[in-house]
């Protein structure tokens, strides 16, 4: 990459940003590249580059003067006013929140599945990437899809505290310690108390609806994803708030056009480079979300078919949300937005 390319992340503190810092590193960008942005909250707070020590910045929209890239890792709020703001100052965007998921004029790229949308014309600047279950759910799909075309994909997502940002993970460390010593918690980032609990709930409900604009999330964009390329499946299914840190699990049931035997789904899933199979039960070899942090593969096992609907493929997989299902769908993005010329 040319050392005069400056990349500005936001939102640096988060459990995402924190992720890109990790993967940027990995991709040889230098400190000297970088400005470390988040809100007041973490001005002059210092984070760990390499061998480096970076300062974070408070974001204004001077910040990103002279910046070629923009990493967004914000909740959709900040993101609708950062986003715009960087834009206007001539970088690229990407942001990670669902501020952009449903905006017609704003490319959801999924670099795993389709990178030429970062290629072609673009209306803007700014390109959105999918949530993390979207992520998992149109890597594990899109395989059987092409192989054996998908109907519907039914969907329990097991959705780790860490979805909830910094403020998940440090509730959930506090409850399941308080609760040890007989301390009943007040909830604050979840709806119900996460420790030692289950909470059939992720992020608020859809006005007028029984569906979490998380589950609502899921079908919008598949449709986005798939929708260009011809059919879209259905996929729906409930988000589940489960006390893990990090790690989502899947439980998925996909309804497929042509039945085939299970080796045959198998054996489509393994063409995926987004996909690692892990699927050797007697040998307890399974997906878990222990398996998979800072995997950028998407792990899957559990194949499974029942003789009287051979069309059912039921599997669990296990995404890394923070990682593969954030930041780096952001950092690849980014650094394919910098390869092109305008
Ligand atoms: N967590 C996941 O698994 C996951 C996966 C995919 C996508 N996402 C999306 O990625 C985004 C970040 O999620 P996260 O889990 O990393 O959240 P997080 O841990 O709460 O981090 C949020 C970051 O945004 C910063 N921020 C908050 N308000 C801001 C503002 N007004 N101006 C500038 N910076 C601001 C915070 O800075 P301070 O330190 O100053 O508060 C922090 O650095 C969200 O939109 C989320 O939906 C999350």
């Amino acid at each position: 990459m040319n050392e005069n390319v400056r990349i500005a992340v936001v939102g640096a503190t988060g459990v995402v940003g924190r992720e890109v810092l990790s993967a940027l590193l990995d991709q040889g960008v230098t400190s000297e590249q970088l400005t470390l942005l988040a809100s007041e909250r973490s001005e002059a707070v210092e984070l760990d580059y390499g061998e480096d020590t970076l300062a974070v910045e408070k974001v204004t929209p001077d910040s990103f003067r002279g910046v070629n890239l923009a990493l967004l890792a914000t909740p959709a709020a900040a993101s609708r006013t950062l986003a715009p703001a960087a834009q206007a100052a001539g970088a690229w965007v990407v942001d990670a929140s669902s501020a952009f998921r449903g905006d017609g004029n704003v490319p959801l790229v999924l670099p795993s599945f389709n990178p030429e949308l970062l290629g072609a014309p673009l209306k803007g600047r700014i390109v959105s990437v999918p949530s993390a279950v979207s992520t998992a759910l149109v890597s594990l799909i899109a395989p059987l899809q092409k192989a054996f075309g998908v109907v519907r994909a039914q969907v329990t997502a097991m959705v780790s505290a860490s979805s909830a940002g910094v403020i998940g993970v440090s509730e959930l460390e506090k409850q399941t310690a308080g609760l040890l010593s007989g301390r009943e918690p007040e909830p604050h980032a979840f709806p119900q108390r996460i420790g030692f609990n289950l909470v059939p709930q992720v992020g608020p409900f859809m006005a007028n609806s029984p569906w979490t604009e998380e589950e609502a999330g899921w079908t919008l964009e598949a449709a986005r994803l798939f929708g260009a390329r011809g059919e879209t499946p259905v996929i729906a299914g409930t988000a589940v708030q489960v006390p893990t840190f990090y790690g989502h699990g899947l439980s998925v049931h996909v309804q497929l056009k042509t039945p085939a035997p299970v080796e045959q789904y198998r054996a489509a899933l393994k063409t995926s480079p987004a996909l690692k199979v892990l699927d050797a039960p007697a040998e307890k070899v399974y997906p878990m979300p222990m398996l998979v942090a800072s995997d950028p593969a998407i792990h899957v096992g559990r194949l499974r078919t029942f003789p009287q609907a051979p069309e059912w493929l039921t599997l669990f997989a296990v995404v890394d949300n923070a990682g593969r299902g954030g930041a780096l769908n952001l950092v690849e993005a980014g650094m394919r937005l910098l390869q092109r010329s305008a």
